[in-house]
């Protein structure tokens, strides 16, 4: 492979500028980037009044960042609109969120072919291009009607839900017909694989070949799980910087004593926060013991803003924490500290390491990069415990964690206590378990093998 060109609706943030960006996927494929360099096209983040079609190209590290605003109708109907109003409730399995308007999809599409259009004369005969995530599923169809011949693979980075939800959307059927333009789909894990093939035999009549590929609308691709890691080796080397001991040590300071819980989400439904603040306020009552002798840090930085359901949904947990903190709180012990505030790797890598719990328990998610990040920056002399919801992608790896249920309280109640009293033999033997999952499935073996399906195809 000569180049590779990775297409997604984030991209990161120009050297120097910006902050750095919330969620998984960026800093995945960075370092996937970093092997072999190449394009990486996306949303510059800026919104406009009229939709321009210069593409602006930055040089970073070892390839080059070109990027497209958005106008403000298109940022409306495509991001705000299709992507998050529609398809992101409905694969987080929340069809009652799921805010449907035609010029949603029109909208969508428009800035798909609006990108297909602006990377076309970007690209080399010989690159391979990764197409990212929920907001760029016909990519590939417009890339190839435009005339591009290259190899063009798609993942998703987050769950593909079970048929009856699919068909919900109206558009169902152009939308999973697009997905036979790409070369290989992948998915996070095999139950989201299971679903899709499930939608595409029954209500497409699409079939399974014995090679293990799927033929539908007159195309045969191949379909499978890439379950996305992280780069273990490099978070487990930060958690020992400098730097990072110094967030450790204010937090350790400000803690006097206390064990810590941590979760830290982008401020989104899907991840469960406000059962997770009323499970810890369970926890204080069932398990009185820990009264001022735990505090329980949630981080979580604002996202989607535009969409009311978010909106809803940080009222909420401010609430939720009002009440929480007024019942328990003591002159000195704030029981619960909430922070709305998006920490680089360096810092959170020493925050992961003062925690003795990680309390990671999303309603539903792709995979769950924290979890995997926790891991990492453990002190393997010392190293903590994970609780972790079934609902996660992650959860069919890291099986030595405490596995919940985040609709039954009781059960992250329990788990809350478990972690927080569990001897030091106990948290070893998880920990190295769980460790060498992550650094077997690691960032590396995604790409690499993701790309060489690709390149078999
Ligand atoms: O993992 C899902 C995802 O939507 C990514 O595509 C994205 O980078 C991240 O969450 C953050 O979301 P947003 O780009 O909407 O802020």
């Amino acid at each position: 492979m000569r180049r590779l060109v990775i297409v997604s609706n984030r991209v990161p943030p120009v050297k120097g500028r910006g902050r750095a960006a919330a969620g998984g996927l960026a800093a995945g494929l960075s370092s996937a980037l970093k092997a072999f360099g190449g394009l990486w096209f996306g949303w510059s983040g800026e919104v406009k009044d009229t939709q321009e079609t210069k593409v602006t190209t930055v040089k970073q590290d070892n390839y080059t960042l070109a990027t497209l605003h958005l106008s403000k109708e298109n940022h409306e109907e495509y991001y705000n609109g299709f992507a998050n109003r529609a398809l992101w409730p409905l694969c987080h399995y929340r069809p009652n969120l799921v805010a449907y308007d035609r010029s949603f999809s029109v909208g969508y599409y428009r800035v798909n072919s609006l990108f297909a259009e602006a990377i076309l004369p970007l690209l080399e005969a010989d690159d391979t291009v990764w197409v990212q995530d929920y907001h760029l599923i016909p990519l590939g169809a417009e890339l190839k009607r435009l005339g591009a011949r290259q190899k063009i693979g798609f993942f998703m980075h987050i769950p593909w839900p079970a048929s009856e939800l699919v068909v919900t959307l109206p558009e169902h059927r152009a939308l999973v017909r697009s997905m036979f333009s790409y070369d290989v789909v992948g998915f996070q894990t095999d139950r989201d694989v299971q679903s899709f093939l499930d939608y595409v035999i029954r209500e497409a009549d699409g079939t399974l070949d014995p090679d293990g590929r799927v033929t539908c609308f007159g195309q045969t691709i191949c379909v499978r799980a890439f379950p996305i890691g992280i780069d273990a080796k490099s978070i487990a080397a930060l958690a020992v910087q400098p730097e990072a001991h110094e967030h450790a040590v204010r937090l350790v300071d400000s803690l006097a004593g206390r064990q810590l819980i941590i979760g830290v989400d982008r401020l989104d439904y899907s991840k469960g926060i406000d059962r997770r603040f009323s499970a810890y306020a369970k926890l204080l009552v069932r398990y009185p013991e820990h009264k001022a002798k735990v505090s329980f840090l949630q981080i979580a930085p604002p996202s989607r803003m535009d969409v009311s359901a978010y909106r809803a949904m940080r009222r909420e947990l401010e609430r939720l924490l009002g009440r929480i903190n007024g019942e328990f709180a003591d002159y000195d012990w704030v029981p619960l500290r909430y922070v709305n505030k998006t920490y680089n790797h360096m810092a959170l890598a020493g925050l992961y390491r003062t925690a003795q719990v990680a309390f990671v328990t999303p309603l539903r998610d792709g995979m769950n990069l924290v979890a995997k990040e926790y891991v990492a920056a453990q002190d393997p002399e010392n190293p903590g415990v994970l609780i972790l919801s079934r609902f996660a992608g992650a959860a069919r790896q890291l099986r030595e964690a405490l596995i919940v249920n985040p609709f039954d309280e009781q059960s992250m109640v329990d788990a809350l206590h478990r972690g927080l009293s569990m001897p030091l033999e106990e948290r070893k033997s998880r920990w190295r378990s769980l460790m060498t999952n992550v650094e077997e499935h690691d960032i590396g073996r995604w790409r690499d093998s993701f790309l060489g399906a690709l390149t078999e195809a």
